[in-house]
């Protein structure tokens, strides 16, 4: 089994980071192998909506989505973390969303087996949690069209400084367990 995780942060060592590690600690304590990226540290572009994808493998953005596009292909489970940004996740994180238009066949589709598990995972300042669940829940929606399966949407609020998250005991144990949980999925 092999996890892909990934955050879309610009701040190293924050919040995301922490719960997203969190999860990956839990998975790797079961003996499982996961690949970490750090999105904000990629050169990852827009969509061009050339439609390439439709009639090829792969995407004519050459960048370092392309070797992402293969760890989405070849993963047993995703995990995804972003911050919050203005009610939403960040560009960041929505740069690498959207080149997910590569793995989409032109029958709505997905050029991997459908129900990819996924974790999505949100830090945020604000302390309601439930304050941005419209966004989160269009957010699962929108990756359940695209066959993920959302397994869980774990979100860390009262996140200001970037070691708000480290703080938050109920959200570690909430990861790690979630972790675990991904281990035992069949594919
Ligand atoms: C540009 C920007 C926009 C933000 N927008 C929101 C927001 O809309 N709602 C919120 O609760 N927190 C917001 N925050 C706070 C971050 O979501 C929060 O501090 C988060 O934990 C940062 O994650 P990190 O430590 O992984 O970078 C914003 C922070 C920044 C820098």
């Amino acid at each position: 089994m092999k996890i892909l995780a990934l955050t879309g942060s610009p701040r190293k060592d924050g919040n995301t980071e922490t719960v997203v590690k969190a999860i990956i600690a839990g998975a790797e304590s079961k003996g499982t192998t996961v690949n970490y990226y750090d999105l904000s540290k990629l050169n990852i572009s827009g969509c061009k909506a050339c439609m390439y994808c439709k009639t090829n493998d792969g995407c004519a953005v050459k960048d370092d989505m392309l070797p992402l596009l293969e760890e989405v292909l070849t993963a047993d489970a995703v995990i995804l973390g972003s911050p919050v940004y203005m009610w939403q996740m960040t560009a960041q994180t929505k740069l690498f969303v959207d080149r997910l238009f590569a793995l989409l066949n032109p029958d709505y589709t997905m050029k991997f087996k459908e129900g990819l598990p996924l974790v999505l995972v949100y830090t945020q300042g604000q302390p309601n949690i439930n304050a941005f669940s419209g966004y989160f829940d269009m957010t699962a929606k929108m990756f359940e069209f695209l066959q993920f399966k959302v397994v869980n949407t774990l979100v860390c609020g009262n996140c200001r400084d970037k070691k708000d998250a480290e703080k938050n005991e109920t959200v570690i144990a909430k990861a790690k367990e979630i972790g675990e949980y991904l281990t035992t999925i069949k594919r």
